[in-house]
């Protein structure tokens, strides 16, 4: 009690006699730099614990090499290797086989955060910020003083530089350490570039959910092309080999849209620009604006400002008010939708081949919608299931979520498309889904965004912000599938009860035979194979034609359809030894599942 009175009077004096001025104050007040921000924010970076930490920092490492690799149009061969020095300290080694980075441009990628070449264009790409690399070795030296060491050679004939450099974090800027020009490790780079970084840093390393070997397998199943292999700190190597031998179509770089700019981006835009005349800002700025489309606004602007506008009107004299004129003249005028060839889907085909290589299931679909628009910012969704087979169909099904080809592995219950998932009905597929929950049985959803700008809730990159027209491209792409799903489902449950019906039949006909001969002494042979006859034929003819609510199925155009693909009686394979795999005792890793027999499985791809 005592101690609450003396903080009492404490806090009184201090608020009657000890006023702070404006001027003490203004000597408290100063910048804050980027890195000292986030040193002390790490959390919104993802280094929010020991375990996070460690599959943060592969995850940026690993993003840019495959960001770099494609690029450069390499097919990339991503090396991951992490040693455990003791209990808590872990030395990662990541390299490339990408374009290397040119000695100048360095100590900015490396030593300092919000340096990089992805923020400031409208290009699909895994990074996009301009923290990723730079954080994470600014979190090893937090943890553990140790500086970042890179090695990264740009041409076959140039020696490879060695690098070692710390973030100074009250500067946001490089101190370099020690630096050489080293042909020793021009082993590194056998295909004559790429890029090697090592940090050291603070973590904990388990398998399993959330875990590095998670975030490489999902990465694999996004990326066919990638070659990447994984030295876990137990010093058992995995490998996910390449199953497509072509990298992506290029990712084109776009302009931004005219009616996905807000106000006070235009005006900043308009002062900075390199433009003289008003038609000229319109068309070199921006997407889908030629010069129609510029005078037409112009001449919209026009109307709504006192002071006279035209295509021809200076930038520099444009104030204010006509900037604001134009902005209410660019939401009323109708443009054409912004090109969409900037994005690159992963494709059904691909999504199938990787789900099927990682998730032991009996029935796959996938779909892509058309690409679309969200603030401006051109989009495109793609979905694929995978059902039954191995998969547990006690639990909630699983979301396995993508941005721009990024396993997202936090965060999913603020995710659009977690809450994408809640809402689509899977009952009228055939599911069970407790309220505003996931559906519960043996399903496994992948949804993956592609967009030139995927917006994060956070920094650290783990959910998409839930904007309405990017939940509903989900769900549409998910209701394609579910219906697929429904057909599915549907024409199983009535096979099943036809073959049961078929099974009474066969047991009674026998019966009914002997009977007849006995009373009326017909030829039982005879009437059986008659009788036999008529239940296999009442017993097909509903099997193949009819569902439950008497709709007619067409099993062919399930088989007919390119997207779906049905594998009857998968064989149960259990894991070799104790790992935990993707989904958990269901999958064996890709490297173990190279190994496994492949005569057992009985395959019917019907395409
Ligand atoms: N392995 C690499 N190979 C080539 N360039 C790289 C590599 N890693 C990073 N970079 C370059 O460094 C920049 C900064 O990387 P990063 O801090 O991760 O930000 P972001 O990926 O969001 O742009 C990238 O934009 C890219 O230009
Ligand atoms: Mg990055």
């Amino acid at each position: 009690m005592a101690t609450t009175t003396r903080k009492k009077k404490t806090a009184r004096k201090a608020s009657t006699s000890g006023r702070v001025s404006a001027e003490t104050l203004a000597k408290g007040q100063r910048e804050i730099s980027v890195s000292e921000f986030f040193a002390k924010n790490r959390h919104l970076l993802g280094f929010d614990n020991p375990r996070k930490a460690l599959l943060t920092a592969v995850k940026e490492a690993v993003d840019n090499a495959l960001d770099a690799c494609e690029e450069a149009g390499i097919l990339p061969e991503i090396h991951v290797r992490l040693l455990q020095k003791d209990e808590s300290r872990f030395k990662l080694t990541i390299r490339d086989n990408g374009p290397g980075i040119v000695r100048a441009q360095i100590e900015s990628i490396f030593g300092k955060l919000l340096y990089g070449s992805k923020f400031h264009r409208m290009k699909m790409s895994r990074g996009q910020q301009g923290i990723g690399i730079s954080a994470a070795g600014m979190y090893g030296l937090m943890t553990t003083g140790k500086p970042v060491h890179i090695v990264s050679k740009t041409s076959r004939r140039k020696p490879p530089h060695d690098v070692v450099l710390k973030i100074d974090t009250s500067k946001n800027r490089a101190e370099v350490v020690k630096e050489k020009e080293d042909p020793k490790s021009d082993s590194l780079f056998p295909g004559g570039t790429g890029t090697q970084v090592v940090i050291e840093l603070e973590g904990r390393y388990q398998k399993g959910r959330q875990s590095i070997d998670e975030y490489l397998e999902q990465t694999a199943i996004a990326n066919p092309h990638a070659q990447i292999t994984w030295i876990t700190p137990t010093n058992e190597t995995i490998e996910f080999p390449r199953a497509v031998d072509e990298l992506p179509d290029e990712a084109k770089e776009i302009k931004p849209h005219p009616k996905g700019i807000e106000l006070g981006t235009l005006i900043q835009m308009l002062e900075r620009t390199e433009s003289k005349s008003l038609s000229a800002f319109l068309q070199d700025e921006f997407s889908r604006v030629g010069q129609r489309k510029a005078s037409e606004l112009a001449k919209m602007a026009d109307k709504l400002s006192s002071k006279t506008i035209t295509p021809r009107s200076r930038v520099s004299q444009l104030g204010h008010a006509e900037a604001e004129c134009l902005y209410k003249a660019i939401q009323e005028a109708s443009i054409m939708a912004p090109p969409t060839d900037c994005l690159v889907p992963i494709g059904s085909r691909a999504l199938l081949a990787g789900l099927l290589k990682e998730v032991q299931a009996e029935f796959f679909a996938a779909a892509t919608r058309p690409p679309t628009v969200y603030r401006g910012n051109p989009f495109q969704m793609e979905v694929a299931i995978a059902f039954g087979g191995n998969l547990s169909s006690e639990e909630s099904s699983r979301i396995l979520r993508f941005a721009n080809r990024v396993p997202l592995l936090y965060q999913q219950s603020a995710c659009s498309s977690f809450k994408a998932v809640t809402e689509t009905s899977w009952k009228n597929y055939g599911l069970t889904q407790p309220r505003n929950s996931l559906p519960v049985g043996p399903l496994v959803v992948l949804v993956h965004m592609a967009s030139v700008w995927v917006p994060f809730t956070s920094e650290s990159k783990e959910a998409i912000a839930d904007y309405d027209e990017i939940r509903k491209e989900m769900k549409l792409a998910l209701q394609e599938c579910g219906r697929k799903l429904g057909t599915y489902l549907r024409r199983r449950k009535q096979m099943k009860k036809q073959s049961e019906r078929r099974g009474i039949f066969e047991r009674y006909i026998g019966e009914i035979s002997t009977s007849c001969h006995a009373i009326v002494g017909t030829d039982p042979k005879k009437l059986y194979e008659a009788l036999l006859k008529q239940a296999t034929r009442k017993t097909r003819e509903a099997d193949q034609k009819l569902d439950l609510d008497g709709k007619i199925v067409s099993a062919k155009r399930l088989e007919q359809d390119d997207d779906v693909i049905i594998l009857e009686e998968r064989q149960v394979t259990m894991q070799e030894d104790g790992d935990e795999g993707l989904f958990d005792n269901d999958v064996v890793t890709t490297t173990k599942r190279k190994t496994r027999k492949k005569s057992k499985k009985k395959k019917k791809k019907t395409s």
